[in-house]
């Protein structure tokens, strides 16, 4: 795929308001670990409501290459043969993940407990992301690294460790995906895997371990968690069904909030208070929402959200907050310019090393709309007046998530937005154009 050689800018300008219904595509988190699972489980996993994006088509592929056949059988639902834990096929060429931190960094977990070895490899904005962060516990457990770019990045091979050793791991920082690959290696361990986290992160990976059979317990330590996982378990194959991914229904939620008269409901969110940090800041800044129909859907809470345009006021985001809406700080950072008052951001130290630095990005994109801001340490500080200029060329950096954030800004800004390539949107809501176009925005 072509991402990031052919840019198609885009602008978005301020129109009529948001209304309709509208459910957003499957949870990126869960349709890698829904990939992974079944490459993982001996026989045939299937899945409903799979994000078909590009970063998780990726995974589907690196589990074809390690031997597990994938199939698409309509839109959303696809199945997996598994070759079943410690029966994996070391892959002919090098897995290529594209713009898919998530995807690569819990393979590496999956190769680093099993004895087959593994390039990793990805586009310009991967090739930048550290991976340290993963390959330091791998090599505690027996895996080696054979070779790696300048200061462990991408491409990377990875020779797996035959009979990995269980570790008690800390993560460094407060990581799903670091946690989720020591576990996915401690599954091939003789023995208890353990991690403990300082914050809770997603808890996706745990969630599916004990889905598919694997012993897993879950105990609070500190501000944090502690998970022991029963190495050698045995997986067995179970449907899943993926929800909707809160992380894109931030973008017409935000947008529908700063849209003068607009409501929207959007279906089957999830809301794991672990994903959630969003909900709760833009309803500690005035927001309408209002929780609708709660259910269990997947072994996940999901829920519809009616959202109304509001007026919000400028809020303190907590750093302890930051776990659970890691990914939303670039559309927060939209909803808090056009807020009254300051908003400050604390903690924002990891979002520096997501698919761009993401913490410059959204300075550098509210820069170009007008907005008064700063970034103090690892703080953003946003002064908003409730009415940005807009009118700005935002830089994207291949990151889907600042693209969506500032399209969205410009449907409501004086002046219209334009980004400076929308192509990478295609890794996690593939249909956002058009999704959002349903609604009312005015793109082009
Ligand atoms: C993810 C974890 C988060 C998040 C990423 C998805 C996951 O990364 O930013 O988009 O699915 O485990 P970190 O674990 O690095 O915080």
């Amino acid at each position: 795929m072509s991402i990031g050689l052919d840019p198609a800018p885009l602008r978005a300008s301020r129109g009529s308001a948001l209304s309709g219904r509208f459910r957003p595509p499957g949870d990126k988190s869960i349709s890698h670990r829904a990939f992974l699972f079944g490459l993982l489980a001996r026989g045939e996993t299937t899945v409903e409501g799979l994000l078909e994006g590009d970063d998780v088509l990726r995974t589907g592929r690196a589990c074809e290459a390690l031997g597990a056949q994938v199939e698409r059988l309509a839109p959303g639902r696809w199945r997996i043969r598994g070759p079943g834990l410690g029966a994996l096929l070391p892959p002919r060429e090098p897995l290529d993940f594209g713009n898919a931190g998530t995807g690569s960094r819990l393979m590496m977990g999956v190769v680093g407990g099993h004895g087959v070895t593994a390039t990793f490899d990805g586009d310009a904005s991967l090739r930048k992301r550290p991976m340290n962060r993963i390959l330091d516990p791998l090599k505690l457990m027996g895996a080696e690294v054979l070779s790696e770019a300048r200061g462990g990045r991408c491409p990377i091979t990875l020779k797996g460790a035959r009979d990995p050793a269980p570790i008690l791991y800390r993560t460094p920082v407060a990581s799903a995906q670091i946690k989720s690959a020591v576990l996915l290696a401690g599954l091939n361990a003789r023995g208890i895997t353990t991690v403990i986290e300082a914050e809770a992160s997603r808890d996706h990976t745990e969630k599916m371990l004990v889905h598919f059979g694997a012993e897993v317990t879950v105990a609070p330590e500190g501000t944090g968690r502690r998970i022991d996982l029963v190495g050698r378990p045995e997986l067995r194959p179970r449907p899943v069904v993926v929800p909707a991914d809160p992380s894109s229904a931030a973008f017409p939620i935000v947008a529908t909030l700063i849209v003068p008269g607009s409501d929207i409901v959007v279906e089957g969110v999830m809301t794991n208070p672990l994903r959630s940090g969003l909900l709760t800041t833009l309803v500690e800044m005035g927001a309408d929402i209002a929780i609708l129909d709660r259910r269990l859907e997947g072994g996940e809470e999901v829920a519809d959200l009616r959202v109304r345009a509001s007026a919000l006021t400028g809020v303190d985001v907590p750093a302890l907050r930051a776990p659970s809406m890691i990914d939303e700080y670039p559309i927060l950072a939209v909803a808090a310019a056009f807020a009254r008052g300051t908003t400050r951001m604390r903690g924002l130290h990891e979002l520096r090393v997501k698919e761009s630095d993401r913490l410059a990005a959204v300075a550098a994109g509210l820069a170009a709309a007008g907005v008064r801001h700063a970034v103090e340490g690892d703080d953003l500080v946003v002064e908003g007046d409730g009415a940005p200029a807009g009118g700005g060329l935002v830089a994207t950096h291949l990151d889907h998530r600042i693209a969506m954030s500032f399209l969205v800004m410009g449907l409501a800004s004086r002046q219209p937005m334009t980004v400076d390539d929308t192509a990478m949107i295609a890794t996690s809501f593939p249909a956002f154009r058009p999704a959002m176009e349903r609604l009312g925005a005015t793109f082009g």
